[in-house]
């Protein structure tokens, strides 16, 4: 990357097909540091369906109006030479990178932490920012971050909901109507479920609920431990749904904070 950057400098690594989502992103970025740099880049290497790859949307002219818009200084878009100049080094995601999403998408988190790790290194910045919708991605990018000791404080951006509560996703424009409807179960049943006092309740709510859409055809849902990403049991302190599945072809992955179990002593 050869642009003359400022600092303190934000980076918003980013796939393009930018939303409202991206937007909160590259917000919070403006608000911390001088310079804002939103990569687009579609990484070939965690897409493990080349269908997947190929029906990636793709819409530049607009992406880098939205960027500027939101509070980008740079719109970066390097070319696949420029992110793998040579045949890259893989990073590997450890165990966590091959459960949940990674049983579905075997050496998806290995693509990402590559990816990741490569912009790092040629944008250089002190802050990058994520979304919590993609939470495995985000807990796995800080522990690269904090096992590779990288000068990067990585903040986590909460996710942005439409109106009926389907988290943004850049897939999402190619669900037809009747599909995004269908596909408002997956928020419904996180949140009925995050009402729930015991793991027990949260899975029976969270399960029956996605259970009850059929169009939605489900890969997985958990509550996991939050600080191990492993599924959370009594000992669990913070909680959260995972959830993620298919309408159509179409990969569709949310998460919400569960509320603090109710053990036997006290109420809440
Ligand atoms: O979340 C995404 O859009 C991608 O996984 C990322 C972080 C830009 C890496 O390609």
């Amino acid at each position: 990357m050869t642009l003359n950057l400022k600092h303190p400098l934000a980076l918003v690594p980013t796939m393009g097909a930018l939303h409202a989502g991206h937007s909160s992103l590259i917000n919070i970025a403006a608000q911390r540091c001088t310079e804002v740099v939103v990569s687009i880049f579609v990484n070939p290497l965690q897409f493990e369906n080349p269908d997947d790859l190929a029906k990636y949307p793709r819409q530049i002219e607009k992406d880098i109006e939205l960027a500027k818009q939101a509070g980008a200084t740079n719109v970066w878009i390097p070319s696949l030479e420029e992110i793998y100049p040579n045949e890259p080094e893989i990073i590997s995601a450890g165990k966590i990178g091959n459960t949940f999403e990674g049983v579905h998408r075997f050496g998806h988190f290995d693509g990402v932490l590559t990816v990741v790790n490569r912009l790092f290194n040629l944008v250089k910045p002190e802050v990058a920012i994520f979304g919590e919708k993609d939470f495995q991605q985000l807990f796995l990018i800080k522990k690269l971050v904090k096992d590779s000791n990288l000068p990067i404080e990585i903040i986590a951006a909460p996710t942005i909901r439409e109106t009926d509560g389907l988290a943004m996703s850049s897939r999402n424009i190619r669900l037809t109507e009747a599909e995004r409807i269908a596909a408002g179960i997956i928020s419904k049943a996180l949140t009925s479920a995050a009402k729930e006092s015991s793991l027990e309740l949260q899975r029976d709510v969270l399960l029956s609920l996605l259970a009850s859409e059929k169009q939605f055809a489900l890969d997985y849902a958990e509550i996991i431990d939050e600080k191990s990403y492993e599924i959370a049991d009594s000992s669990s302190v913070n909680t959260r749904a995972i959830v993620a599945g298919w309408i159509n072809g179409v990969r569709l992955l949310d998460n919400m904070v569960m509320r603090t179990q109710v053990h036997k002593m006290g109420a809440r």
